[in-house]
Protein backbone atom coordinates (compact mmCIF):
# COMPACT_ATOMS: atom_id res chain seq x y z
CA UNK A 1 0.00 0.00 0.00
CA UNK A 2 1.50 3.59 -0.81
CA UNK A 3 1.25 6.22 1.53
CA UNK A 4 0.59 10.02 -0.11
CA UNK A 5 0.84 12.92 2.18
CA UNK A 6 -1.85 15.99 0.90
CA UNK A 7 -3.11 19.14 2.18
CA UNK A 8 -6.06 20.42 2.45
CA UNK A 9 -9.94 19.24 2.86
CA UNK A 10 -11.00 15.96 3.02
CA UNK A 11 -14.13 16.48 1.98
CA UNK A 12 -13.02 17.33 -1.78
CA UNK A 13 -11.10 13.81 -2.10
CA UNK A 14 -12.26 11.48 -4.50
CA UNK A 15 -11.41 8.49 -2.59
CA UNK A 16 -12.54 4.84 -1.71
CA UNK A 17 -13.46 6.13 1.91
CA UNK A 18 -12.47 9.26 4.05
CA UNK A 19 -12.00 8.88 7.62
CA UNK A 20 -14.17 11.36 9.98
CA UNK A 21 -12.59 11.65 13.40
CA UNK A 22 -15.99 12.01 15.27
CA UNK A 23 -17.02 11.02 18.69
CA UNK A 24 -18.38 8.37 19.98
CA UNK A 25 -22.44 9.37 19.05
CA UNK A 26 -21.71 9.67 15.62
CA UNK A 27 -24.18 12.39 15.38
CA UNK A 28 -21.47 14.83 14.06
CA UNK A 29 -19.63 17.66 15.90
CA UNK A 30 -17.13 20.31 15.05
CA UNK A 31 -13.57 20.24 13.53
CA UNK A 32 -13.34 17.09 10.23
CA UNK A 33 -16.77 16.15 11.45
CA UNK A 34 -18.51 18.88 11.01
CA UNK A 35 -16.95 19.28 7.57
CA UNK A 36 -17.59 16.05 6.61
CA UNK A 37 -21.73 16.02 7.48
CA UNK A 38 -21.56 19.47 6.10
CA UNK A 39 -20.80 18.32 2.71
CA UNK A 40 -22.22 14.78 2.76
CA UNK A 41 -25.59 16.46 3.42
CA UNK A 42 -28.18 15.46 6.15
CA UNK A 43 -28.48 12.19 4.86
CA UNK A 44 -25.34 11.86 6.90
CA UNK A 45 -26.59 11.96 10.78
CA UNK A 46 -29.48 10.24 10.11
CA UNK A 47 -27.64 7.28 8.60
CA UNK A 48 -25.28 7.60 11.49
CA UNK A 49 -28.56 7.41 13.58
CA UNK A 50 -29.21 4.16 12.87
CA UNK A 51 -25.40 2.65 13.89
CA UNK A 52 -26.00 3.87 17.65
CA UNK A 53 -22.55 5.21 18.43
CA UNK A 54 -18.85 3.65 18.33
CA UNK A 55 -16.80 2.84 20.84
CA UNK A 56 -13.31 4.95 21.28
CA UNK A 57 -10.45 3.08 18.66
CA UNK A 58 -13.71 1.16 17.00
CA UNK A 59 -14.54 2.60 13.45
CA UNK A 60 -18.14 1.85 11.69
CA UNK A 61 -18.50 2.11 7.77
CA UNK A 62 -21.46 4.42 5.57
CA UNK A 63 -22.02 5.75 2.83
CA UNK A 64 -20.46 9.02 1.63
CA UNK A 65 -23.74 10.63 0.06
CA UNK A 66 -23.04 13.88 -1.20
CA UNK A 67 -19.03 13.32 -0.68
CA UNK A 68 -16.89 12.46 -3.88
CA UNK A 69 -15.53 9.97 -1.65
CA UNK A 70 -17.99 7.00 -2.03
CA UNK A 71 -17.42 5.77 1.75
CA UNK A 72 -17.13 7.55 5.14
CA UNK A 73 -15.39 5.36 7.58
CA UNK A 74 -15.93 6.83 11.10
CA UNK A 75 -13.78 6.44 13.96
CA UNK A 76 -13.09 7.43 17.32
CA UNK A 77 -9.90 8.84 18.21
CA UNK A 78 -9.14 9.61 22.45
CA UNK A 79 -9.06 12.70 24.13
CA UNK A 80 -5.49 13.76 24.62
CA UNK A 81 -5.38 13.16 29.08
CA UNK A 82 -1.51 12.87 29.37
CA UNK A 83 -0.49 10.02 27.59
CA UNK A 84 -0.96 7.51 30.58
CA UNK A 85 -4.37 6.46 30.02
CA UNK A 86 -4.46 4.21 26.98
CA UNK A 87 -4.08 6.90 24.31
CA UNK A 88 -1.66 5.42 21.88
CA UNK A 89 -2.77 2.11 21.90
CA UNK A 90 -6.26 3.45 21.15
CA UNK A 91 -4.97 5.99 18.46
CA UNK A 92 -2.97 2.94 16.73
CA UNK A 93 -6.34 0.67 17.17
CA UNK A 94 -8.45 3.92 15.18
CA UNK A 95 -6.00 3.65 12.15
CA UNK A 96 -5.88 -0.20 12.03
CA UNK A 97 -10.03 -1.26 12.54
CA UNK A 98 -10.10 1.50 9.90
CA UNK A 99 -7.79 -0.07 7.29
CA UNK A 100 -9.55 -3.31 8.18
CA UNK A 101 -12.93 -2.14 7.93
CA UNK A 102 -11.63 -1.00 4.18
CA UNK A 103 -10.38 -4.31 3.53
CA UNK A 104 -13.18 -6.20 4.61
CA UNK A 105 -15.47 -3.30 2.08
CA UNK A 106 -13.03 -4.11 -0.92
CA UNK A 107 -11.74 -0.81 -1.12
CA UNK A 108 -8.54 0.50 -2.80
CA UNK A 109 -7.63 3.90 -1.66
CA UNK A 110 -8.75 5.36 1.76
CA UNK A 111 -7.38 8.89 3.19
CA UNK A 112 -7.15 9.85 7.15
CA UNK A 113 -7.16 13.04 8.48
CA UNK A 114 -5.04 13.59 11.67
CA UNK A 115 -7.24 11.79 14.38
CA UNK A 116 -7.41 13.42 17.83
CA UNK A 117 -5.23 16.31 16.57
CA UNK A 118 -7.70 18.87 16.74
CA UNK A 119 -10.48 19.41 19.65
CA UNK A 120 -8.64 16.15 21.42
CA UNK A 121 -5.38 17.97 21.69
CA UNK A 122 -3.26 14.56 20.97
CA UNK A 123 0.79 16.10 20.67
CA UNK A 124 1.13 16.23 16.88
CA UNK A 125 4.08 14.84 16.48
CA UNK A 126 3.15 11.77 18.57
CA UNK A 127 -0.20 11.35 16.60
CA UNK A 128 1.95 11.66 13.18
CA UNK A 129 4.54 8.68 14.41
CA UNK A 130 1.35 6.27 14.95
CA UNK A 131 -0.61 7.05 12.36
CA UNK A 132 2.47 6.30 10.11
CA UNK A 133 3.26 3.31 12.26
CA UNK A 134 -0.08 1.53 11.47
CA UNK A 135 -0.24 2.38 7.49
CA UNK A 136 3.36 0.81 7.15
CA UNK A 137 2.74 -2.41 8.91
CA UNK A 138 2.89 -4.68 5.61
CA UNK A 139 -1.02 -5.55 4.76
CA UNK A 140 -2.10 -9.74 4.57
CA UNK A 141 -1.67 -10.71 0.62
CA UNK A 142 -4.75 -9.93 -1.23
CA UNK A 143 -5.51 -6.69 0.59
CA UNK A 144 -7.38 -4.70 -1.29
CA UNK A 145 -6.30 -1.66 -0.38
CA UNK A 146 -3.62 0.06 -2.80
CA UNK A 147 -3.40 4.03 -1.75
CA UNK A 148 -3.71 5.13 1.89
CA UNK A 149 -3.71 9.41 2.12
CA UNK A 150 -2.36 11.37 4.83
CA UNK A 151 -4.37 14.45 5.21
CA UNK A 152 -2.89 17.51 6.46
CA UNK A 153 -5.03 20.59 7.19
CA UNK A 154 -2.50 22.81 7.87
CA UNK A 155 1.10 23.09 5.96
CA UNK A 156 2.81 22.61 9.32
CA UNK A 157 1.20 19.19 9.76
CA UNK A 158 2.28 18.55 6.04
CA UNK A 159 5.89 19.01 7.03
CA UNK A 160 5.50 17.11 9.93
CA UNK A 161 4.06 13.90 7.90
CA UNK A 162 6.88 15.06 5.13
CA UNK A 163 9.35 14.43 7.85
CA UNK A 164 8.47 11.76 9.82
CA UNK A 165 7.44 9.67 6.19
CA UNK A 166 11.15 10.05 5.17
CA UNK A 167 12.53 9.04 8.53
CA UNK A 168 14.16 12.33 9.35
CA UNK A 169 14.93 13.19 12.75
CA UNK A 170 13.19 15.89 14.55
CA UNK A 171 15.31 19.56 13.45
CA UNK A 172 16.85 21.02 16.63
N1 LIG B 1 -10.08 18.35 6.27
C1 LIG B 1 -8.98 17.75 6.79
N2 LIG B 1 -8.58 17.91 8.06
C2 LIG B 1 -9.31 18.74 8.84
C3 LIG B 1 -10.47 19.39 8.39
C4 LIG B 1 -10.86 19.17 7.02
N3 LIG B 1 -11.94 19.74 6.50
N4 LIG B 1 -10.98 20.14 9.41
C5 LIG B 1 -10.15 19.96 10.46
N5 LIG B 1 -9.14 19.13 10.13
P1 LIG B 1 -10.66 17.57 14.90
P2 LIG B 1 -10.34 15.43 16.94
C6 LIG B 1 -8.02 18.62 10.94
O1 LIG B 1 -10.79 18.60 15.95
O2 LIG B 1 -9.19 16.14 17.53
C7 LIG B 1 -15.34 16.93 16.67
O3 LIG B 1 -16.19 17.85 17.31
C8 LIG B 1 -7.65 19.41 12.16
O4 LIG B 1 -6.81 20.50 11.81
O5 LIG B 1 -11.59 17.61 13.74
O6 LIG B 1 -10.24 13.95 16.68
C9 LIG B 1 -15.79 15.49 16.84
O7 LIG B 1 -17.21 15.39 16.82
C10 LIG B 1 -6.89 18.36 12.97
O8 LIG B 1 -5.55 18.22 12.49
O9 LIG B 1 -10.82 16.05 15.52
C11 LIG B 1 -15.22 15.12 18.17
O10 LIG B 1 -16.04 15.56 19.23
C12 LIG B 1 -7.63 17.05 12.63
O11 LIG B 1 -8.41 17.35 11.46
C13 LIG B 1 -13.91 15.86 18.21
O12 LIG B 1 -14.08 16.96 17.32
C14 LIG B 1 -8.55 16.53 13.70
O13 LIG B 1 -9.16 17.62 14.38
C15 LIG B 1 -12.78 15.02 17.68
O14 LIG B 1 -11.56 15.71 17.87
Amino acid sequence: MNIEIWQGDITRLAVDAIVNAANSSLLGGGGVDGAIHRAAGPELVAHCRTLGGCPTGEARLTPGFRLPARHVIHTVGPVWRGGNHGEPDLLAACYRNSLALAEAHGLASIAFPAISCGIYGYPLEQAAAIAIGELRRPRQSGSSLEKAVLVAFSRDMAVLYERLLSGESPAS
